[in-house]
C-alpha cells in the first residue's frame, strides 16, 4: 500500500489524517497516512527512512518547512518562492517540493467564502515564514495593493522587497497603518498565545473580510476583536488547512477531492472531540 504521512513536532494534534482518510475513503483510494513525530535534528533521516520503506509522499509541517526545502532534488516555482515546502513526493528515486499553503488559502478564500482579490486592498499581519508562502498565490490574484506589517518593520522590509517586481507589495509599521483595508489576513503567531497583533481599529471597517490563518474550536483573538469592530466577515483557518491538504493529494493521486464535505466533519470533530 502507498504510504503518506505528516512529519513535525509536535504532531499530536494534526488533523492531516483524519482529512488525507476522509480524502481517500470519498476518492476510492487505497492508502495510508499517518502522523510522524520528528526530533528536531532527525528530519533528513526520517525522510530517508520513509522513503525506504515505501513511503510516497509527505506533508511537513512546523518547524521543518524549510529544512524539506533544503533536502527537495527538484522543487516547483511557487515553493522557490515561499522558500519553504509543505509537500514532498518521492519521484524516480528523488523528492519533489512543492508548497501548496498559499493556493489553499486562496481556494478557501474564492471558493468556499466568495472574497474575490483582484483589485482588492490587502494588509497582511506578520512576516514570518508563513507569510512568505501566502503572498505569491495571493499577488497573482491581482489585488489593487498588498501592505506587510509586522512588529518587526525590517522583516516586514525584506519580504516586501522580494516580491516587489510582482505587484504594488509594500511595507509598514503597524502604528502607521491609516485607513480601512478590503481584506485583513493575520499570518502572525499571536492567536497561538491567545493574543492580538497590534492593529489600528481604524484598519477594520463594516467592508471590511478579516481572515486568520489560524483555527481553533474557538473564535480566534483577532476574529474575536473584528467581530466587535463590525466587520464584515470573521474566518479562521480550517478551510485553508482542508485546501492545502486536497492541493497535496491531488499533487499525489491526480485525484481532487471535494473539500465542503471534508471541512465540515474536521469542524465538527474540532467543536466536539
Ligand atoms: P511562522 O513560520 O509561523 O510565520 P515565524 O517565522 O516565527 O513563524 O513568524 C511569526 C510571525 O508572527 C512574525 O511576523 C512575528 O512578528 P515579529 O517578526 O515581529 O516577531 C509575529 N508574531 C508572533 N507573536 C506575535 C504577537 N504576539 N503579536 C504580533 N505579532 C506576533
Amino acid at each position: 500500500m502507498d504510504r503518506y504521512a505528516v512529519m513535525g513536532n509536535p504532531i499530536a494534534h494534526s488533523k492531516s489524517p483524519m482529512i488525507h482518510h476522509l480524502f481517500a475513503e470519498q476518492t476510492n483510494q487505497t492508502l495510508s497516512y499517518e502522523a510522524i513525530l520528528v526530533e528536531i535534528d532527525n528530519f533528513n533521516q526520517a525522510v530517508t527512512d520513509f522513503s525506504d520503506n515505501n513511503g510516497k509522499g509527505l506533508n511537513i509541517t512546523v518547524p521543518f518547512k524549510q529544512d524539506a526545502w533544503q533536502l527537495a532534488s527538484q522543487r516547483t516555482a511557487r515553493a522557490e518562492l515561499a522558500g519553504a515546502v509543505n509537500t514532498l513526493s518521492w519521484i524516480n528515486g528523488q523528492w519533489h517540493g512543492d508548497n501548496t499553503d498559499g493556493v489553499g488559502l486562496m481556494h478557501d478564500l474564492i471558493h468556499n467564502h466568495n472574497i474575490m482579490l483582484r483589485d482588492k486592498r490587502v494588509l497582511i499581519l506578520g512576516a514570518g515564514g508563513a507569510v512568505r508562502g501566502i503572498l505569491s498565490p495571493l499577488i497573482s490574484e491581482q489585488p489593487k495593493s498588498v501592505v506587510i506589517a509586522n512588529r518587526t518593520v525590517t522583516k516586514a522590509e525584506t519580504l516586501a522587497s522580494l516580491f516587489s517586481d510582482t505587484g504594488n507589495v509594500s511595507a509598514s509599521a503597524y502604528q502607521d497603518l491609516s485607513e480601512p483595508f478590503d481584506l485583513v489576513i493575520n499570518g502572525t503567531a499571536a492567536s497561538l498565545q491567545g493574543e492580538l497583533p497590534p492593529v489600528p481599529e481604524h484598519c477594520i471597517s463594516e467592508t471590511t473580510d478579516c481572515y486568520d490563518m489560524m483555527y481553533a474550536s474557538d473564535p480566534t483573538p483577532f476574529m474575536h476583536w473584528a467581530g466587535k469592530l463590525g466587520a464584515s466577515k470573521c474566518m479562521d483557518g480550517l478551510g485553508m488547512l482542508v485546501e492545502q491538504a486536497a492541493e497535496s493529494f491531488f499533487i499525489w493521486r491526480q485525484v481532487r477531492p471535494q473539500t465542503q464535505s471534508v471541512i465540515k466533519t474536521v469542524r465538527q470533530k474540532l467543536l466536539s472531540p
